[in-house]
């Protein structure tokens, strides 16, 4: 109890020790609350700092005629401007496909498209400086939503198909069919701290760049091709941001080049900070899907044969759109066995922010519109939504078959019925399911919905090489430990759950360990923290660097103090040896004058992975995250406005690494994900010029959003997959877990009409669209009668 704060005070048995699995709070929490984090902006500048505003394009598609920046040259404080024939190396930031130009080279594909970087001695000075160019463009037609890049074949990756067994026949011997089209809108990452970089030039061609990035390898990369210098001459760091949601796994790389490339100019270091509206009109977002599918299902409601074709809001450039569209195509089956199965993607390129990763990376987008399919299932056979979809979850085992994925990767951890059933049971689904219709008869206006949803997220990059990570552990004489990895730190607790791991395998308290800034000359070639891997792969690497020093130690504890080294125990600030208790700092104070090396690397590669991209089969994922969640709502049927009344969710985190921390996560993923299919609505212009680019006219969610009765809660489950000491990953899945509270606002809409029909409803279902689905479901009713 007490080890926290009298770590050396006593030894508890090496068996009944343990650091993990504990709730601690976030490693920055103090920090964080006092205002003392250090975040990008915060670093102290270095003296002569120059700062950097963006010039946009105003126009959605065109040719620049002409550009005169002398206005913008002679503004006050200005010290240069840049524009795309400034770049030394390669004008080029996209992450996969090379279409992503850092400045615009004559041609503008989306309104807010950077055109040049002006640099000034004060950040106000370069942005008043910014709006004082005069271009003329010659303006080319415009494709702006992904229904118009379908119909025009415009497209930033070709299609992809994924499809087992024989559809056509499926659909021949399926009783009932339902067909139809949905779309759900895209997202805005909206991390607190916007895009930032700052880059301070260093000798020999050196560059240092302190940017807010999830990626800080392939910040390193980008800015060494667009310098046109080694790798080894950047330096990238990251002490952590202040959320990134997937909005900085590659589109930090802009800013970090544009910064970088100033200041190999100037010779003087230069920040580049977005400001929130430029931020929003420059950078991608969630895509937005547009679907067609055709499902076929028998009496009972178990489908049969299904078809979709997706379409979704690639923008101007391929970014992250072709993985984003596997993981959508991956995650249409969620929880449930789909037999003959056809999945068209399609990326549709438009003149818009390219958009990009962000919270699920397509898997919601995916799975969402099954539950959409299986929704419509239930109201057309009058069932209740839950029991459609449990018929249809996947197999228990190979007993009962049904167990492997459209794409080939057999289900081998499935929880989800007795998850689900724990929920049914805990949240009261049944009595509330009849309290809702007993509410509703009797209230003609305000009208109840209530929804459980299910989820299963494959956890792994689709891309196998990408599953690697690197860590260093040191331990200094003192006893105290500095651990270095490739994650990064966003506010979901990387480095909390590292540290950890670190503490654990040594046996010693969590303040005895530290995490310092991600940092691309500590570890190399690291991946993006994304894919919710972060934790699974960076806590894998500092556990084998860890572990490396304990095994040194231990060989070492036997020597001086016999016994067999296979039984010395580390726990709670001592080493156990041959019935010796050593305090930790001692035993290393000891080793390092006998020159034993008290640091180490570690290296993790997750095993058993590989996919096909041709075929679009093969074993992507290391295991499944399962959850549940039920939610219960109230519309005002004559006004569209709602209000979750309570939530219920139920989170599959395996053996959890931090029971507080992973419980914040499903937390904020759950509201999170409640924005983006209710409040949280992009809208462009005719120009194609994004409107809703600030808080004032995009809605996220607030703390009066949340429900007043929210019980999350962790499944008690082991991971079957040899994660990190059998926990499972947090930090996506949980954001599909809202689905349930879209579904429920469109199970209060469909009872308008005595849930005999189908409500018409996109997402986001912003006051206005419920409102027009009240009146679509009752002009249904009318017609029907
Ligand atoms: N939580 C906070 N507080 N801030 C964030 O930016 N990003 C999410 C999720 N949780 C995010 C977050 C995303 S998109 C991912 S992929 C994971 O955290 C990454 O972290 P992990 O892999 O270390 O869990
Ligand atoms: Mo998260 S979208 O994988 O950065």
């Amino acid at each position: 109890m007490n080890k926290q704060t009298e770590p050396f005070l006593t030894t508890i048995a090496p068996a009944v020790w343990a650091e993990v699995g504990q709730s601690r709070p976030h490693e920055s929490a103090v920090l964080h609350v006092l205002g003392e984090a250090t975040y990008t902006d915060d670093i102290p500048e270095v003296q002569g700092t120059l700062h950097a505003a963006l010039g946009l394009s105003s126009k959605a598609h065109a040719n620049i005629l002409s550009m005169n920046l002398d206005a913008v040259k002679n503004a006050p404080g200005v010290v240069a401007v840049f524009t795309a024939k400034d770049i030394p190396g390669t004008n080029d930031c996209g992450p996969i496909v090379h279409d992503d130009p850092i400045l615009s080279e004559g041609l503008v594909e989306y309104v807010g498209q950077p055109i040049f970087v002006v640099v000034a001695d004060s950040h106000d000075n370069a942005r008043r400086a910014a709006r004082k160019a005069d271009i003329s463009y010659e303006e080319l037609p415009a494709i702006l939503t992904p229904q118009e890049a379908k119909k025009a074949q415009s497209f930033v990756i070709p299609p992809m198909h994924l499809q087992r067994g024989d559809v056509k026949q499926a659909f021949a011997r399926s009783p009932h069919r339902v067909k139809g089209e949905w779309y759900v809108g895209g997202q805005e990452q909206f991390y607190l701290e916007g895009q930032i970089s700052y880059a301070v030039p260093k000798e020999d061609n050196g560059m240092l760049v302190l940017c807010s990035t999830q990626h800080p390898t392939e910040m390193q990369h980008v800015i060494a091709h667009a310098l046109g210098v080694h790798s080894h001459h950047i330096l990238v760091e990251c002490r952590r941001m202040g959320g990134g949601f997937g909005g900085k796994e590659s589109q930090s790389a802009l800013w970090a080049a544009l910064a970088a490339i100033s200041a190999a100019h100037l010779k003087r270091p230069v920040k580049l900070r977005a400001d929130r509206d430029d931020d929003m009109l420059v950078t991608g977002k969630r895509h937005c899907f547009h679907y067609e599918y055709e499902v076929g299902y028998d009496d009972q409601g178990r489908i049969i044969a299904a078809k979709v074709e997706m379409v979704s809001r690639a923008g101007f450039s391929a970014d992250l759109s072709a993985p984003v569209a596997t993981r959508a195509m991956c995650h249409f089956d969620n929880t449930y066995y789909l037999g003959d199965v056809d999945i068209l993607a399609l990326c549709g390129k438009t003149n818009t922010q390219s958009n990009t990763a962000f919270r699920g990376f397509g898997g919601p987008q995916g799975a969402i519109a099954i539950e959409y399919i299986v929704d419509e299932i239930a109201r057309n056979l009058g069932k209740d939504a839950l029991d459609v979809r449990k018929i249809n979850f996947y197999g228990r085992n190979d007993e009962e078959g049904r167990n492997v994925t459209q794409y080939g990767q057999k289900v081998v951890d499935n929880v989800i019925h007795e998850l689900v059933a724990e929920l049914e049971e805990s949240s009261e689904y049944r009595q509330r399911r009849a309290a809702v219709q007993a509410f509703n008869a009797s209230s003609p206006v305000l009208k109840k919905g209530l929804s459980l949803t299910p989820v299963k997220f494959g956890i792994a990059f689709n891309v196998t090489h990408f599953n690697q990570a690197g860590a260093l552990v040191h331990v200094y004489t003192d006893g105290s430990v500095l651990v270095n990895h490739g994650g990064t730190e966003m506010g979901q607790g990387i480095n909390t759950k590292v540290c950890q791991v670190v503490a654990h395998e040594l046996g010693i308290s969590l303040e005895m360990v530290r995490a310092t800034a991600t940092d691309t000359s500590k570890v190399a070639n690291t991946s993006a923290t994304a894919a919710s891997t972060g934790a699974d792969l960076n806590g894998k690497a500092a556990q084998d660097a860890a572990n490396t020093i304990r095994q040194r130690l231990a060989e070492f504890a036997v020597k001086l103090y016999g016994g067999d080294q296979s039984s010395v125990g580390f726990a709670n600030g001592f080493v156990h040896v041959n019935s010796h208790a050593i305090p930790f700092a001692e035993l290393v104070q000891k080793a390092y004058l006998a020159r034993v090396q008290l640091w180490s690397d570690g290296f993790y590669a997750t095993p058993g992975l590989h996919w096909d991209p041709q075929t679009k089969h093969g074993n992507p994922f290391s295991y499944y995250a399962y959850g549940a969640a039920v939610s219960e709502v109230i519309v005002d049927t004559l006004t569209g406005e709602w209000k979750l009344l309570r939530a219920d969710a139920l989170y599959d985190a395996g053996q959890s690494l931090n029971p507080a921390i992973d419980i914040g996560q499903v937390e904020g993923a759950f509201i999170q994900g409640m924005g983006w299919l209710t409040t949280e609505e992009l809208w462009w212009n005719k120009g194609g010029k994004l409107m809703t680019h600030a808080p004032s006219t995009y809605k996220i969610p607030a703390i009066s959003d949340c429900p007043d009765d929210f019980r999350v809660k962790l499944y008690k489950n082991r991971n079957v997959a040899d994660s990190i000491h059998r926990s499972k990953a947090v930090g996506e899945p949980p954001l599909l877990l809202p689905f349930s509270v879209f579904f429920a606002i469109r199970d209060a809409v469909a009872s308008v009409a005595g849930y005999k029909f189908n409500p018409p409803l996109n997402a986001p279902a912003t006051s206005e669209s419920i409102l027009k689905s009240v009146e679509a479901v009752s002009a249904m009713a009318n017609a029907a009668r």
